[in-house]
């Protein structure tokens, strides 16, 4: 298995960048909360929550979704709640990647029946080829087609989350090298 850099630290520090002053630019006046899907967006949202100019306050969600490591089934349940309440709240969802768009439609559904002031969505990556459902995010950090995709925070079988860049897997090779 090889992987292939897509994405460098310096490429990501940089949108990262564009995206948190985008993001503070449009809260500046409201109480910001913004809630992370683990376990994907733990690295992609310290990184935007520490880039932003305004104060916030962070949750995790934890989102259950059935299928094999690298393909889902469209099951989609809420492992782990939001612990700070989000009636009349703005919220701001952050994802690591958007793929069918199930999981991030299940959330918003969800998070939507409580109520918050406003709900937006920030994913890291958005592979917009490959929806089952519709669903548009309201910030994207990069957009790519098909692929799996490895580092800052994303996982193939709960390894690679921690490289500081993006990797896209290609198979049929037993080197582990990043290249
Ligand atoms: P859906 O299909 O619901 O999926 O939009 C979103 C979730 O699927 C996982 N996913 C990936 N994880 N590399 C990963 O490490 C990928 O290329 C990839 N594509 C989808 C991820 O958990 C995401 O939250
Ligand atoms: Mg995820």
């Amino acid at each position: 298995m090889v992987r292939e850099i897509i994405y460098t630290a310096d490429e990501i520090k940089a949108r990262v960048g564009e995206l948190a002053r985008e993001i503070s630019a449009a809260y500046r006046d409201k109480d910001l909360l913004v809630i992370g899907v683990l376990k994907g967006a733990f690295i992609f949202m310290a990184d935007l929550v520490r880039a932003l100019d305004i104060p916030c306050q962070v949750d995790f969600v934890r989102l259950a979704s059935y299928g094999t490591s690298s393909v889902s089934s469209g099951r989609v349940a809420l492992t782990k709640e939001a612990e700070i309440p989000i009636t009349g709240r703005h919220v701001l969802i952050v994802e690591d990647i958007i793929d069918t768009g199930l999981s991030l439609s299940f959330l918003v559904n969800n998070l939507r029946s409580c109520n918050p002031a406003s709900l937006r969505v920030c994913a890291f990556i958005d592979k917009r080829t490959r929806r089952k459902v519709a669903f548009e995010a309201d910030y994207v950090g990069f957009s790519m087609d098909d692929g799996f995709v490895v580092g800052y925070g994303l996982d193939y079988d709960e390894r690679d989350r921690c490289l500081p860049c993006v990797c896209i897997i290609k198979e049929g090779t037993d080197d582990c090298s990043v290249q």
